[in-house]
């Protein structure tokens, strides 16, 4: 397997290990009866496994070997409800991190429709890093009553994103 193809399987892991934080962050939140905070981090968790399976099509269009990883525990309890979304942030802003090493390795190697795969997901990087460092400001404006949070989060839902038009395909299918 080339170094690519190998960097690009670790990634894999590193979105399902992203799904199980998000439904991690969602389970706790539903706990804490925030069914608004609790259904944005499920669809955030469906959108992380996702991505996973795009980047399975991927090596299975490119005829390269497919690793399906297991991934580490999430972090399941929390400080208070702000912490959950710093942590989202947190995992957002690594992942940009980690798509960005993967275009540059592309670029050394020549892995021009690699590289071009991967145009989409900087895209997502840019809009997921953007809506959870906002959602973290609303979180800590509301942290003393987290019903504004839940209002704002209502208000907020529906509309499909462009992105989710043009993002590649899934194997099997996205959910
Ligand atoms: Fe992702
Ligand atoms: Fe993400």
């Amino acid at each position: 397997m080339s170094a690519f193809s190998d960097a690009v399987n670790r990634q894999i892991g590193y979105e399902f290990a992203a799904a199980q934080q998000y439904i991690a962050i969602a389970v706790y939140y539903d706990s804490e009866t925030l069914p608004e905070l609790a259904g944005h981090f499920y669809r955030q968790a469906l959108e992380e496994r996702n991505h996973a399976m795009m980047i399975v099509q991927y090596l299975l269009d490119s005829d390269e070997t497919v690793v399906i990883p297991g991934v580490e525990a999430p972090q399941t309890s929390f400080s208070d409800p702000v912490a959950p979304v710093a942590l989202a942030l947190a995992q957002e802003k690594r992942v940009t991190d980690q798509i960005v090493e993967l275009v540059k390795l592309a670029r050394e190697d020549g892995e021009l429709v690699g590289e071009q795969f991967l145009h989409w997901f900087l895209q997502e990087q840019r809009e997921e890093v953007a809506s959870m460092t906002e959602l973290l400001a609303v979180v800590e404006r509301g942290r003393d009553n987290l019903l504004h949070v839940e209002e704002y989060l209502a208000r907020q839902s529906g509309g499909e994103s462009p992105l989710e038009v043009g993002a590649p395909p899934a194997a099997g299918g996205a959910l």
